[in-house]
């Protein structure tokens, strides 16, 4: 066998890439994974435990997992994905709708349709500074019937809201709350943004391995004290998750939660303020949304992917681009850390940036931000048809930009006339969206 993902990964390490992207360990040059070796891949042997019926050493550590005391902490081995899912299915059989923000991931839609779930879309408006959905607008929608309220808390792109005053708007109507907050595992350290925790949001699930030290696909579900169906959740935990956790992610999630009960931002805040400057030497555009960790980058005239790549051709591997900017996820350095920052700052001295043609600041036309209902439709008879001719058509699969992969376009709504124009708006673009294959679109047969 050719093995071709082992020749990829070698002629990656060759190019001695400087990561700005997730996860949190930065290549392994941020924090300490080295216990997270082949030998510490064990299974449920005898002394050990199980994650299903957590009662002995993993009970142990996930009980040391203190964040805010009214919360308990759950290792998930299968992402925050895993959280998500084991959250809005406990409420499956539960009368009404869930509540959810335009912006949530696909986990959410996954979700609904599992347990064939209704929901409502709040109102969400678009950042001014990132042209991405940022703040949920509860007001607008009649909670009456809502039985879950679902938002996410930071965006992609490190943009937060008023969470206590939506948390607050749910909780009058006592409806729970579910904060997607995969891209704050890092939130209330000194200096970057509350976590919804402080909130009193029932549910907080974080992607540790997004922004923290721990390995891809280890994240924590937090269950607030006074939360309901905490045993509905745990049972769907066991359905959403592998009957093999592994070890080496829980191990990495036990470090990462050392890490950060430890960490001190100082040199953080400092080393950020000297990467700032040496970009803007080089001429770049740099606009901070409120989490520090993420920085967006822009150069007039190129679009991100063409500022990607000519980052790329320094090594610097970048979280994402856009139309505009590249976003890069910091890593939270330390004392001793082994990430190459005089090298980084080396690197950015060497990158060559040439003025294209692009104009000034690009933002795509028709984002949908007013309340609707959302049905799902489960699997159905579908066609592909040009997406030019699909008005009136119900949509059989969601339409997903890549980046940041979060469903723009929904499964089960009808296709109008400014969703056709926002589908153009890709074309010309030239942007990857799943569910867009060369002009068509995937509709319900009816
Ligand atoms: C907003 C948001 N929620 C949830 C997820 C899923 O997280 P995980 O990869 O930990 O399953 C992602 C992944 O990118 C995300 O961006």
């Amino acid at each position: 066998m050719q093995q071709p993902l082992r020749a990829k990964m070698l002629k990656w390490q060759e190019r001695q890439p400087i990561s700005m992207h997730v996860p949190g360990h930065k290549n392994g040059t941020i924090g300490d994974l080295l216990m997270t070796q082949v030998l510490n891949d064990i299974t449920e042997i005898t002394g050990f435990d199980n994650l299903h019926h957590a009662e002995d050493v993993l009970y142990e550590s996930m009980a040391q997992l203190n964040k805010h005391p009214d919360y308990r902490g759950y290792y998930l081995v299968n992402g925050t994905t895993s959280g998500i899912l084991a959250v809005i299915h406990a409420v499956a059989s539960i009368q009404g709708d869930v509540s959810i923000a335009r912006n949530v991931h696909k986990s959410v839609f996954h979700a609904l349709e599992l347990g064939q779930q209704s929901a409502q879309i709040l109102a969400t408006s678009v950042s001014e500074k990132t042209g991405q959905y940022s703040k949920p607008d509860v007001g607008t929608t009649d909670l009456a019937h809502t039985k879950l309220g679902v938002v996410t808390y930071p965006n992609y792109y490190g943009e937060t809201f008023d969470v206590a005053h939506v948390v607050e708007q749910f909780h009058q109507f006592n409806v729970p709350v579910l904060v997607d907050e995969a891209h704050g595992a890092h939130f209330d350290l000194p200096g970057f943004p509350e976590s919804s925790m402080q909130a009193g949001a029932d549910y907080v699930v974080q992607s540790y391995h997004k922004t923290l030290p721990s390995l891809t696909m280890s994240s924590v579900l937090w269950i607030h004290k006074d939360a309901p169906y905490r045993e509905w959740i745990e049972h769907g935990l066991q359905v959403f998750q592998s009957s093999s956790p592994s070890y080496l992610l829980m191990e990495s999630l036990e470090a990462a939660q050392a890490f950060y009960e430890s960490y001190d931002s100082t040199l953080f805040f400092e080393k950020r303020k000297q990467l700032i400057a040496a970009l803007k030497n080089k001429g770049l555009t740099v606009i901070t949304p409120q989490d520090p960790l993420k920085l967006l980058i822009r150069y007039e005239g190129l679009t991100g992917s063409s500022l990607q790549a000519q980052m790329e051709t320094q090594a610097i591997d970048v979280e994402l681009s856009d139309e505009n900017a590249v976003l890069w996820v910091l890593p939270l350095w330390h004392d001793q850390d082994r990430f190459p920052f005089e090298q980084l700052l080396e690197r950015i001295e060497r990158i060559i940036l040439t003025p294209g043609v692009k104009s000034s600041y690009d933002k795509p036309p028709y984002l949908f931000t007013k309340p609707s209902a959302y049905q799902t439709i489960g699997m159905h008879p579908s066609r592909s048809i040009p997406y030019q001719k699909a008005e009136g058509y119900t949509l059989a699969q969601h339409l997903t930009p890549y980046p940041p992969g979060i469903p723009s376009l929904l499964k089960g709504e009808i296709v109008t006339t400014d969703m056709i124009k926002l589908i153009e708006y890709w074309q010309s673009r030239g942007f990857r969206v799943e569910g867009l294959t060369d002009g068509k679109i995937t509709v319900k047969d009816e």
